[in-house]
């Protein structure tokens, strides 16, 4: 059996294995029928958070690959009644070609990761979003072609998925800036950091943002962060700052009128509903890559 090669932070590619998955959900986009890479396979998926596109896509995508997407819910699993996470990780490694989960609790991915012998894919924890990051390069990539050199700016909530989005995006030779106000930073990242929106995207072929509360955040802390986050907007006069032809992107859901303007959202100088439909070829492209047997395994 191949060794358990888990995606967690995005970090677990090189640059070789990312332009390959990139190649092939571009080719998995084009034929989705194409691959039988799952075919009488079971993929356990455990969401303890909600979800619209990682669901839908990653269930959408499974099927597609000829596999059976086994969702699990918290309340349906006897890990909320005790049930440790390694006895939880051994049982669904005798079931399953791969484990993914959402959770709120970075401990849990990482033991999960550490008992499961099949690989195990984070699908959204309080630090990372491994999962939509490959989407937004692969978004990037139709959009822009090669990506090396390329500039991309982050505004707004410096949280998982701008943390995702630098580590995926330096792999690539991508330019992630991120640009947020004092205490909305994150400092455990490649990307290059900025306080001023406006000079942050000067020079950008692509902006980014996402909601201002994560679902990890405390909603007491909702109108402090509405407010501090308040000039992070993408807006067109933002867009008019960055390169000709720049666009817009989010990884939803959306809050129009907070974190990005409706006109922007619903307009043409975004690559938005392109990106949440990368979500499955993507994912389907990563779990090809994570079951099939790798020549280091011998
Ligand atoms: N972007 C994203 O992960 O969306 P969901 O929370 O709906 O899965
Ligand atoms: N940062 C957001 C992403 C949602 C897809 C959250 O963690 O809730």
């Amino acid at each position: 059996m191949p060794a358990p090669h888990h995606f967690i932070t995005g970090a677990e590619l090189d640059a070789d294995r990312l332009d390959l998955l990139l190649h092939r959900a571009a080719a998995l986009k084009e034929a989705p029928q194409s691959s039988r890479a799952l075919e009488g396979r079971t993929v356990a998926l455990i969401f303890q958070k909600p979800s619209t596109r990682t669901r839908t896509s990653f269930e959408s995508g499974v099927f597609e690959l000829g596999g059976h997407p086994m969702i699990l819910r918290p309340d349906e699993m006897q890990l909320t009644r005790g049930e440790s996470v390694k006895d939880t990780a051994l049982v669904l490694s005798r079931h399953s070609a791969v484990i993914g989960l959402r959770t709120g609790d970075e401990d849990q991915l990482n033991g999960l990761a550490e008992h499961a012998s099949v690989p195990v894919v984070n699908m959204l924890s309080p630090g990372h979003h491994p999962c939509q990051a490959i989407a937004d390069l692969l978004t990037l990539k139709e959009a822009l072609g090669d990506l090396k050199g390329r500039t991309i700016t982050y505004v707004g909530d410096g949280n998982n998925v701008a943390r995702s989005l630098a580590v995926v995006g330096e792999i690539a030779g991508l330019k992630v800036r991120i640009a947020a106000p004092s205490g909305y930073q994150i400092t455990d990242t490649p990307a290059e950091l900025f306080e001023d929106p406006v000079e942050a995207v000067k020079g950008a072929d692509a902006i980014y943002t996402d909601v201002w509360v994560s679902m990890s955040d405390d909603e007491s802390s909702a109108a402090a962060r509405r407010e501090a986050l308040h000039d992070y907007a993408i807006t067109d006069e933002l867009l008019d700052h960055a390169n000709d032809g720049a666009f817009a992107l989010h990884c939803l859901p959306a809050h129009p009128g907070e974190e990005i303007t409706e006109s922007v959202l619903y307009g043409d100088r975004q690559r938005i509903w392109d990106q949440a439909e990368n979500r499955r070829h993507a994912q389907k492209a990563l779990l090809e890559l994570l079951v099939s047997p790798r020549a280091e395994d011998g």
